[in-house]
C-alpha cells in the first residue's frame, strides 16, 4: 500500500469510539525489562507494530525466550546474565528506542554486539548515548559520523554522576539500564523531565530507582533482584493524538477515545489542545503505575498557540500534529525550542513545513521550530503528499486531508505500521459511522 488515496472531509463529522493500541514506549520497555528480570513476565495489550517487533527479534537473537500469542507476550527472563552474544548483526530497523535502550543493556554484558538499522535510523545521532555511557565505563564505537552501525564491547561498569546534555528519555533509559549493572550507585541528571516509563516499570520489577522532587535527578542503586511481573500495556496517547486532533479540526465531530495512557510526561498534547480552545473531557480511571483514562473530544474553533522548550519533551512526538492544529487556528502560532525534531525519523521541521506548504498553509521554518499562519481555506498546491517513510508525518497528513474537500494521495503510506498498524482501518471505522 505504498501510495494511497486519502479520505477527504466527512460532511457530518467523525463519530464513534476507538480503543487505543498499546503504548509503543511501554511495549519496548516491557520486553526489555522482562528479559533482564528473573522469571515469567506476561505482557498484555503489547503493541504489535514494526518498531516493537524489532525489540522482540533483537531479544530473541540475544538468547531470550519469548512466547508470542496474539497480543500477549510471555518473556522468560534469566536476568542480565541470561543474555548471550548474538550470532550476527542485531537488526534495529527503524527503531530508535530499540537501539538506544539496548545500548545501555548491552554495555554491561561480557560479550560484543553489533547493531545496524535502516537508512533513516542510520542517520540519527548515537553519540548522545555512547558518550554519557562512557562515564560509566562503557566501550561503544559508533560509525565515524556518530551513528549506526555501531559496536558495543561489553565492559565492567562503575557508578558515576552523569549530567545529560539532551532532554531524551531514550538516553536517560540507556543510562539507567547501564547503571543497574554497575559496581556502585549512579546519579543521572536530566536537562528537562522526560517520559518516565522506564523508572515506573523498573520499580514495579523491584529495582531501586528513585526520582528526586526536582523530577530531574534519578538515583540508581544496582544489586536488587528484578522479578518477572504482569504488565498490561496502556493505550498510546501518541496514537490517540491523531484522532483527538482529527475530531477537533473536522466540524460536527464527537469521538470517544478509550484506554489512553495519561502519564503527565506524555500528555503535553492535551494541555496544548486545552490552551487552543479544544473541547476535550478527560475521564480518569483508577490504575496503579501508569495513569489511564478515556477522552471525549468534539470539534472546536482554535486559538493560536506558543510552545517553548520547557514543554517540548511531553509533546515531542505530537509536534507535527500541533503544527496541523496551528494551521487551522485563527492567527499565528510559534513553536520554538524544538531542535530535537530535526533528528527524529525525518527532520520533522523540514518535512512538516514542506507538506503543510503543499496544503497552502504559510509556514516559516526556524532552526528550532516553526511559525505557522492558520487559515480556514487551504489552497492546495498539489494532490501528492509524502510521508518520507516517517510514520507520524504520514498519519498527520491523513488527518490533514480530512479538513479538505479536495483529493489527496499519500506516498509511502506503509510507514504507519512503525507505530500504529491499524491506523487506516480505525480511521475507516470512524468514517463509516459518519455516512
Ligand atoms: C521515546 C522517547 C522519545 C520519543 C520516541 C520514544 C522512548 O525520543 O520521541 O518516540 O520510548 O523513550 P527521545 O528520547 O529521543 O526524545
Amino acid at each position: 500500500m505504498s501510495k494511497i488515496k486519502l479520505a477527504g472531509l466527512p460532511e457530518t463529522g467523525l463519530h464513534g469510539e476507538l480503543t487505543m493500541p498499546g503504548d509503543k514506549s511501554i511495549s519496548h520497555r516491557a520486553l526489555m525489562i522482562g528479559a533482564i528480570s528473573h522469571g515469567k513476565t506476561v505482557v498484555d495489550h503489547f503493541l504489535w507494530s514494526k518498531d516493537c517487533q524489532q525489540t522482540l527479534k533483537a531479544l530473541q537473537a540475544l538468547g531470550v525466550e519469548l512466547k508470542v500469542d496474539q497480543q500477549q507476550i510471555i518473556v522468560n527472563g534469566q536476568g542480565f546474565s541470561g543474555l548471550k552474544a548474538a550470532a550476527d548483526w542485531l537488526e534495529m530497523g527503524n527503531s530508535g528506542t530499540t537501539t538506544r535502550l539496548l545500548m545501555g543493556i548491552l554495555a554491561g554484558r561480557d560479550f560484543t554486539s553489533y547493531l545496524r538499522g535502516d537508512a533513516s535510523l542510520s542517520r540519527r545521532p548515537m553519540k548522545r548515548v555512547s558518550q554519557p555511557l562512557r562515564q560509566l565505563g562503557a566501550k561503544i564505537t559508533p560509525s565515524p559520523a556518530g551513528t549506526l552501525p555501531l559496536k558495543i564491547k561489553g565492559a565492567s561498569l562503575h557508578g558515576s554522576t552523569v549530567k545529560l546534555a539532551v532532554a531524551s528519555a531514550q538516553v536517560k533509559s540507556a543510562l539507567i539500564f547501564a547503571a543497574l549493572q554497575a559496581s556502585a550507585p549512579s546519579t543521572i541528571i536530566e536537562k528537562l523531565p522526560t517520559r518516565n516509563h522506564t523508572e515506573i516499570m523498573l520499580q514495579k520489577f523491584g529495582a531501586r530507582v528513585t526520582t528526586a522532587a526536582d523530577n530531574l535527578t534519578i538515583k540508581v542503586e544496582p544489586g536488587a533482584k528484578l522479578s518477572g511481573q504482569e504488565i498490561r500495556v496502556p493505550g498510546d496517547i501518541s496514537s490517540a493524538a491523531f484522532f483527538l486532533v482529527a475530531a477537533t479540526i473536522v466540524p460536527h465531530s464527537d469521538l470517544i477515545i478509550k484506554n489512553v495512557n495519561l502519564n503527565p510526561t506524555r500528555t503535553g498534547i492535551l494541555r496544548v489542545l486545552q490552551r487552543m480552545g479544544a473541547a476535550i473531557d478527560i475521564d480518569r480511571l483508577p490504575n496503579d503505575g501508569e495513569p489511564l483514562g478515556s477522552i471525549e473530544v468534539r470539534s472546536a474553533q482554535l486559538q493560536p498557540v506558543k510552545i517553548h522548550a520547557a514543554e517540548i519533551p511531553a509533546i515531542i512526538d505530537e509536534l507535527p500534529l500541533v503544527a496541523l492544529l496551528a494551521a487551522c487556528a485563527a492567527g499565528t502560532s510559534k513553536i520554538t525550542g524544538a531542535a530535537e525534531l530535526r533528528v527524529k525519523e525525518t527532520d520533522r521541521i523540514a518535512t512538516v513545513t514542506a507538506e503543510l506548504k503543499k496544503l497552502g498553509v504559510q509556514v516559516t521554518e526556524l532552526p528550532d521550530g516553526m511559525i505557522i499562519q492558520g487559515i480556514s481555506n487551504w489552497q492546495q498546491q498539489t494532490n501528492q503528499l509524502e510521508s518520507y517513510g516517517d510514520h507520524r508525518i504520514g498519519m498527520m497528513l491523513a488527518i490533514a486531508a480530512l479538513r479538505s474537500k479536495q483529493q489527496f494521495f499519500l506516498n509511502h503510506a506503509e510507514a504507519v505500521a512503525v507505530s500504529y498498524p491499524e491506523f487506516f482501518s480505525d480511521l475507516q471505522t470512524l468514517l463509516q459511522n459518519s455516512k
